[in-house]
Parts: C-alpha cells; sequence; structure tokens
C-alpha cells in the first residue's frame, strides 16, 4: 500500500487532548532507543516526520500523525527509561494506559523489541500488561540490520517462548530495518487488511 501523504497532528499531554477519535489508529510503543520514531518514519519515507532521538526518552507526548488522510500513527513515550524519576514514569504510566484503554479507535498497538538482545522483563511485563487488559497488539523486532540472522533468529524465538507461557496464541510478529525499510510492506499490508475491520473493543 503506498503512503502518499503524511503530515504531524499535534502532540498531546492526555487522552483527552488527542484528535477526534474518527479514523483507525495505530500506535508504537516500546523501550527508549527500540526505534519507534524511526519505524514511524521509515513507513511513512519521511526522513523527519517523528522526532528521532539522540538522547533516548526525548519523547514524552502522545504524538498524532496522519497518513494518507485516511488513518493516525501514534509515536508514545518509551518505557524504561531509567534517568527520570520514579514519579515521572509513574506519571506517564498513568496517562498511557488511560489513552491506551480508553482510545476507542485504536486498532492496534505495535511493541517494538530490540532484536539484538533477549527477552527483558520489561517488555514481556508490558505485553502481559496489554494482553491481560485485552488491547490488540502485535509485535515489532526492530534494528535487524544491526545483528545477525542467528542471533535475531535466537532472540526472537527465546521471546515467542516466553510469550506462549502466558498467552496461548502469538500476536502477529514482524521484523522490520529502518536503514534497510524491511519489513515495511509487510506492516503496510497488516494496516490495511484491519483497517477495512471494525473497531475491537477496548
Ligand atoms: P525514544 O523516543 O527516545 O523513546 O526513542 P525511539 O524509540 O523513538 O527511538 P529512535 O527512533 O529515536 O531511535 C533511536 C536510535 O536508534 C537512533 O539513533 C536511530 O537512528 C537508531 N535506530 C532506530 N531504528 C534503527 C534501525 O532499524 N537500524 C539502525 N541501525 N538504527 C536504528
Ligand atoms: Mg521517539
Amino acid at each position: 500500500m503506498p503512503v502518499n501523504k503524511a503530515e504531524f497532528v499535534k502532540s498531546s499531554a492526555s487522552l483527552k487532548e488527542c484528535p477526534r477519535p474518527d479514523k483507525p489508529e495505530y500506535a508504537f510503543i516500546g523501550r527508549s532507543n527500540v526505534g519507534k520514531s524511526s519505524l514511524i518514519n521509515m513507513l511513512c519515507m519521511k526522513g523527519v516526520l517523528a522526532k528521532t532521538s539522540v538522547t533516548p526518552g526525548k519523547t514524552r507526548l502522545i504524538n498524532h500523525f496522519i497518513i494518507n488522510d485516511s488513518w493516525y500513527f501514534v509515536d508514545l513515550p518509551g518505557y524504561g527509561y531509567a534517568r527520570v524519576s520514579k514519579s515521572m514514569i509513574k506519571e506517564f504510566d498513568r496517562t498511557l494506559f488511560h489513552y491506551l484503554t480508553k482510545r476507542d479507535n485504536l486498532y492496534c498497538v505495535f511493541v517494538l523489541i530490540d532484536s539484538r538482545i533477549p527477552p527483558q522483563a520489561n517488555d514481556l511485563a508490558f505485553v502481559n500488561r496489554l494482553g491481560s487488559l485485552q488491547i490488540p497488539f502485535a509485535i515489532v523486532f526492530t534494528k535487524t540490520d544491526k545483528t545477525t540472522h542467528n542471533k535475531i533468529t535466537g532472540h526472537t524465538r527465546s521471546f515467542k517462548t516466553e510469550m506462549m507461557k502466558t498467552w496461548e496464541e502469538l500476536p502477529p510478529c514482524f521484523y522490520t530495518s529502518s536503514v534497510t525499510r524491511s519489513g515495511r510492506e509487510e506492516i503496510l499490508a497488516f494496516i490495511e487488511k484491519t483497517g477495512h475491520q471494525p473497531a475491537i473493543d477496548g
């Protein structure tokens, strides 16, 4: 599916500031520096649509982009960033889960996982939390250009094995590189397919 148009809409500090929920919405979440903003730019073929950060943990707000005038992409703050205070982490967490559980037009949350490292406790905890709240999600293993095929296979297999300890079914999984653009067509095809279905309750 071609992306002909991609525009920044607004940054919101909370759910109530978000744009009217009148179009399918796909959000991107994951640990700081995992490559959320880079992936959004890669999907849209835009160099600087979403701000990528040299300093991890830069994205603080709920950032909406409108794609092809048809659906929203949302760049969310990264979790697991150690250099912010505990109270700030707690506040982000509340805002984030308020958005994730109450946003009516949220079709899918893409949870980004770094393919270069073995399963991390906070990633698994986050995925399990989404699952228990029945928030629809897919997994995106990122930065595949930065590691070997064997490592990607090993890490992603371990991650899936960990998930299967809790869940009967695996969510859709994608493998991406913002550098080589691999995984782009697969994600866009998934969006095209799910975008025609009615929103899932949550
Ligand atoms: P926060 O907003 O701080 O949570 O980070 P983020 O998840 O949005 O990560 P961002 O896209 O800013 O990327 C972090 C760093 O990783 C940047 O230096 C990117 O250039 C780099 N990066 C992201 N994706 C890839 C990738 O697929 N391959 C490679 N080689 N580098 C990547
Ligand atoms: Mg970012």
